[in-house]
């Protein structure tokens, strides 16, 4: 991965809205033809009104006209290599590829990178819905 997703992972961090957990998150995703959105966790006084930051990254790549993913980065000032939770693994997964890239950050850049599989095995498709 070229540094500059793990840089858009970390300008968007500090766009974080977390005054409850002060917990902040970024994530950066990049289509196969370059394009990268990027997005923070945002949080609500009625906590589970709030979401994390793989979902703003998706709201904007979606917003966008969408595309193939290549990779996807994730970072936590409060964390190193911070796993996308469970229900953005299923948001990622509705948009990218079991073999989609997620490179877990730490405050210098990618720590371990995984596979979106990896991250979500035997998971839940939505094929048997068409
Ligand atoms: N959070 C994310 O933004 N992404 C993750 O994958 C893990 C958790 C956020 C949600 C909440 O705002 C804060 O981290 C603490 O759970």
């Amino acid at each position: 991965m070229s540094h500059d997703l793990f840089e858009a992972a970390k300008t968007a961090m500090a766009k974080s809205h977390s005054p409850y957990s002060h917990f902040p998150v970024g994530a950066a995703i990049r289509t196969t033809d370059g394009r990268i959105f990027a997005g923070a966790n945002m949080e609500v006084a009625s906590f589970p009104e709030g979401w994390c930051a793989e979902t703003t990254a998706l709201g904007h790549y979606v917003m966008a006209g969408g595309g193939e993913i290549a990779e996807i980065a994730v970072i936590a000032s409060r964390m190193d290599k911070v796993t996308p939770c469970g229900g953005c693994r299923q948001r990622l997964a509705e948009f990218a590829g079991p073999a989609t890239l997620v490179h877990l950050c730490d405050a210098n850049g990618v720590a371990e990178t995984v596979t979106l599989g990896a991250l979500l095995p035997l998971g839940f498709g939505g094929e048997v819905l068409r």
